[in-house]
């Protein structure tokens, strides 16, 4: 079982790049098009509501200082000569105690204009490699609303797997038809397998 200790003394450089993007600490210039994304109902389909420029810039201040102080978090992606900020993939100790804490989740948030070019799963798949190869996690999960298909299929796009694990999210409310969530994961050595058989 992952605990936080095991990352505590990884320091891993903030910047990368994969072969369409780029996945690198946020800038003050993020929030705003961060905001509009925040508030746009399709990204926050499967989420309790849509939020305001006030709670989306609270999300971007802890992601940028969480980057800032360790190194890792959920990086900000740019898009090369298109666009600087299209959104965010990368890992993060859940807030919430879950059925399976401790752990570190894998997750993603992109502008809808960028959906369906296979952006959120190369970001991930670059983050999994992180998360095993660098930061020696043994294992990474990830979580999102049993109705949350797009979500699920990035997960399963990257190789993790679903064994019949759900559980009710604790910061949805109980009568919310998104309280339902379903896990996936993908430990260490099952990566090394999938990275070895491409
Ligand atoms: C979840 C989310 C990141 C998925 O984005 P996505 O663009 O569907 O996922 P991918 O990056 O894996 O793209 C896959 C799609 O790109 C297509 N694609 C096009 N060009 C591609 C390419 N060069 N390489 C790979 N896939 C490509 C695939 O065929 C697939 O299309 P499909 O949706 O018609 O099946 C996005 O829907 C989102 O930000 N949702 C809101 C936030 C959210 O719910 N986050 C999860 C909460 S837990």
């Amino acid at each position: 079982m992952q605990k936080d200790s095991e990352l505590s003394g990884c320091k891993i450089t903030a910047e990368f790049s994969t072969r369409r993007l780029r996945l690198r600490a946020w800038r003050d210039a993020d929030f705003l098009p961060f905001a509009a994304m925040n508030a746009d109902p399709r990204v926050m389909q499967f989420f309790p509501q849509t939020l305001n420029a006030e709670q989306s810039d609270a999300m971007a201040t802890k992601i940028q200082q969480h980057i800032r102080q360790h190194g890792w978090g959920f990086w900000a992606i740019e898009l090369p000569q298109v666009d600087d900020f299209i959104g965010f993939v990368g890992l993060d100790h859940p807030q919430h105690i879950l059925p399976f804490s401790p752990c570190t989740e894998i997750g993603w948030r992109l502008a809808a204009r960028h959906w369906g070019q296979g952006y959120a799963s190369e970001a991930a798949a670059e983050v999994l490699r992180l998360a095993f190869q660098v930061l020696r996690l043994k294992e990474v999960v990830s979580f999102t609303s049993v109705l949350n298909l797009r979500s699920q299929a990035v997960m399963q796009r990257i190789g993790m797997q679903h064994r019949g694990e759900f559980f009710p999210h604790p910061g949805v409310p109980e009568e919310s038809a998104l309280r339902a969530h379903i896990l996936y994961r993908i430990s260490q050595s099952e990566w090394v397998k999938t990275s070895t058989s491409d």
